[in-house]
């Protein structure tokens, strides 16, 4: 099913846009131009990348720096818990290493004119 989800111009080189569809978490990227849709939730934590940064095709996750391969939702760094000096985050830290990061879904992507439609 192809869902019209937004305009070119609504989203600049390097920016990100959250979108729902269908009850699926969405966020769409423009990475040199071209537009990208990407599950919205870490494959991680399930924290939101929206949240997170956009540099070429690397989205990093916001909360434990896990980043992603928009083009293709493969895992290319695992999370980084941030240093912390209490001994509660050093435990978490080993908790967490323990935790398993997934690929996040990518959706394809048609431009229909000045329309972002994506296939899901
Ligand atoms: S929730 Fe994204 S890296 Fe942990």
């Amino acid at each position: 099913m192809q869902v019209e989800v937004g305009k070119i111009n609504e989203l600049p080189p390097g920016g990100m846009k959250a979108i729902e569809v269908s009850g699926k978490e969405i966020v769409l990227c423009n990475y040199e131009g071209k537009i990208f849709a990407i599950d919205r939730r870490c494959g991680h934590m399930n924290a939101p990348l929206d949240k997170g940064t956009s540099e070429g095709y690397i989205v990093t996750c916001p909360m434990h720096n896990a980043q992603f391969d928009l083009t293709t939702g493969e895992i290319l760094s695992d999370p980084i818990p941030r240093p912390r000096p209490s001994d509660f985050m050093h435990w978490f830290g080993m908790l967490m290493s323990n935790i398993k990061t997934h690929n996040i879904k990518t959706y394809p992507v048609k431009i229909d004119g000045e329309t972002i439609k994506i296939e899901i």
